[in-house]
């Protein structure tokens, strides 16, 4: 693995939920061009870490530094700048069900961008066909598949063309051959938009296909980082009993 210099470096980060930590004094840093997989137990605080570390939850305490800025002492408007070179593919982030996917594409252009209509228009087909979903442009939520609608959501979350992309389970509810369309797909966008790709997944094969680099989180705290070949060969029981059983 080579060493580079972070994309996004988090020291001592730690959440809470009112009394409850979840996250405790975590510090890892996320290196450009590469798919980082968080790797835990359901539970365990993927979600929260994802949501902390990009401000969408307020961190108790720590840092999170994005391209050498810390996201949590910047005003709104820098703040902001941040949150649009990312694009986020959260759990339960879905579609607007009233209106149709082109529409859907295009909230976050018109809502950042003084694009005209004619750019936006052509930026949304641009996006469809990257996720391979051009046929659906006028389709509503309703009218498609599992896969489907995670692609378009997908193809949201790429309209202001991030340099980071977060995932939380892309691929949950997914059959294993959607699935695995999906990793191809995540796979292309590293590789043709030299896209950093943070995912939170516990489907093994997704693991073994994507991971440059996990982060593995047991009980708040970072059991392991590195890449997947050194954490099965680390003999840290939890990891070991993950990719057994594939625990979730
Ligand atoms: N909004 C919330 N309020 C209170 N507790 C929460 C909230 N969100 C998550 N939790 C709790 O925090 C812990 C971590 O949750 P989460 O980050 O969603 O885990 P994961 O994504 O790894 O499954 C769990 O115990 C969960 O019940
Ligand atoms: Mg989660």
């Amino acid at each position: 693995m080579k060493k580079q210099t972070p994309i996004i470096e988090i020291r001592d980060l730690t959440a809470k939920y009112g009394e409850t930590t979840v996250l405790d004094n975590i510090s890892v840093d996320i290196y450009p061009q590469e798919i980082t997989v968080i790797l835990g137990v359901s539970g365990c605080g993927k979600t929260t870490m994802l949501k902390n570390m990009l401000r969408l939850y307020e961190p108790a305490g720590g840092s999170v530094r994005f391209w050498d800025q810390d996201i949590l002492s910047l005003d709104d408007a820098a703040y902001n700048e941040v949150l649009k070179r990312t694009g986020m593919l959260f759990q339960n982030g879905a579609l607007l069900n009233s209106i149709s996917v082109y529409e859907n594409i295009s909230i976050p252009l018109e809502m950042h961008t003084n694009l005209s209509t004619e750019i936006i228009d052509r930026m949304i087909r641009v996006k469809l066909a990257l996720v391979g979903l051009s046929e659906a442009i006028y389709k509503y939520p309703a009218e498609l598949s599992g896969g489907m609608k995670k692609r378009a959501a997908l193809a949201r979350a790429l309209a202001l063309d991030p340099h980071i992309l977060f995932c939380d389970e892309p691929s949950a509810g997914l059959d294993p051959v959607t699935s695995a369309a999906l990793d191809e797909l995540i796979l292309d966008l590293k590789k043709q938009l030299q896209m950093t790709i943070v995912i939170v997944t516990h489907e093994l094969g997704s693991i073994h296909r994507i991971a440059d680099r996990i982060i593995f989180l047991d009980e708040g705290k970072i059991l392991f980082t590195g890449n997947l070949a050194d954490a099965m060969q680390a003999g840290i029981p939890q990891i070991d009993r993950f990719f057994k059983v594939g625990m979730f």
